[in-house]
């Protein structure tokens, strides 16, 4: 039974999965880098939680026992007993191998890791730890207080039971766990993204404007929100990383980057999260 979860990174993905586990009962530790990192993730997690109570779907009480059972930290100490240690740091393959050597030697030898990467190979990640066979891919989709589903990955040499155990927390959290096999960006991203790319090639190539490529993709095949809107909210940075993992790893040139999704990179129009990206936050 996993009742006690680390969660590494308070940004946008770790703050809405320590959010998740913290309205289900589950203690939580939370981790990031600084007191600021982490004070910006909690102040989320409690105007999300606010939210929920105010359409009626937590209690005020439900409300302060969440936020009771998240603990903030900047170092491992509290790991040492956690059941399952969820990555959720930046969408960076060297960034991650890092974290994941060195965090993975402060556990208990059952405990159980998981990296919500959205594109990078899980077997690749599992190697840099000492439990390939404890180790696999639990990824949630933003925003994760509502999104419905968490795609399981196994990587080549994970157990059946670590398997199970994270596909029943998953039920706990009351989401539904899909299985996808570990190829470039799994399932929801391998088919997400190239049409989010292939939005920006639209505004590229001139064929729309930013508001109707996002008129027509929310009014014409019922999208809630329209592709280069959901570009700024998943981060065009994000975007961008899980483009060049499928370019590379699918060797295929259908799979490359829109030149104008890098270049807003460069300039550092990140969308929401930096006040610019195909819309103006500010
Ligand atoms: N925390 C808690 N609740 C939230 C929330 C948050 N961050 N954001 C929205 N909500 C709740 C609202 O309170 C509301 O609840 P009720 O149903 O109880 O009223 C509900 O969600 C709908 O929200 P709103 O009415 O404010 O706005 P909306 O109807 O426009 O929905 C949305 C907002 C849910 C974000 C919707 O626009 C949507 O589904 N967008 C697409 C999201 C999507 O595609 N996500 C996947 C991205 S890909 C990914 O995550 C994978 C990856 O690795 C990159």
């Amino acid at each position: 039974m996993i009742n006690k979860v680390g969660v590494i990174g308070a940004g946008q993905m770790g703050n809405g999965i320590a959010h998740v586990m913290a309205v289900a009962g589950i203690d939580v530790v939370l981790k990031d880098v600084s007191n600021e990192q982490l004070e910006k993730g909690l102040k989320v997690i409690e105007t999300n939680l606010q939210r929920q109570v105010g359409r009626g779907k937590l209690t005020e009480e439900e409300m302060a026992s969440a936020l009771t059972r998240i603990n903030p930290t900047i170092t491992d100490d509290l790991m040492s007993d956690v059941d399952l240690v969820v990555e959720a740091a930046t969408e960076n393959e060297e960034i991650k191998k890092v974290i994941l050597a060195d965090i993975c030697v402060k556990l208990k030898p059952e405990t159980i890791i998981a990296t919500n990467t959205s594109s990078i190979s899980v077997t690749r990640l599992a190697a840099v730890t000492d439990r390939p066979d404890q180790f696999m891919g639990m990824h949630f989709m933003n925003p994760v207080p509502v999104m419905q589903l968490v795609e399981l990955i196994r990587g080549i040499a994970t157990n059946e039971e670590t398997f199970e155990k994270v596909k029943q927390l998953t039920t706990r959290l009351n989401k539904t766990p899909t299985p996808a096999e570990d190829f470039p960006a799994f399932i929801v991203n391998r088919i997400l993204l190239p049409m989010i790319n292939e939005a920006v090639y639209t505004l590229y190539e001139g064929v729309g404007s930013v508001r109707a490529i996002d008129t027509a993709m929310r009014l014409g095949a019922n999208h809630p929100m329209g592709p280069l809107q959901l570009a700024d909210f998943i981060g065009l940075d994000v975007c961008l990383a899980i483009m060049q993992v499928l370019y590379e790893g699918l060797a295929d040139t259908k799979y490359r980057p829109c030149p104008l999704l890098v270049k807003y990179v460069e300039a550092g129009w990140l969308g929401q999260k930096s006040g610019r990206g195909f819309y103006d936050y500010t």
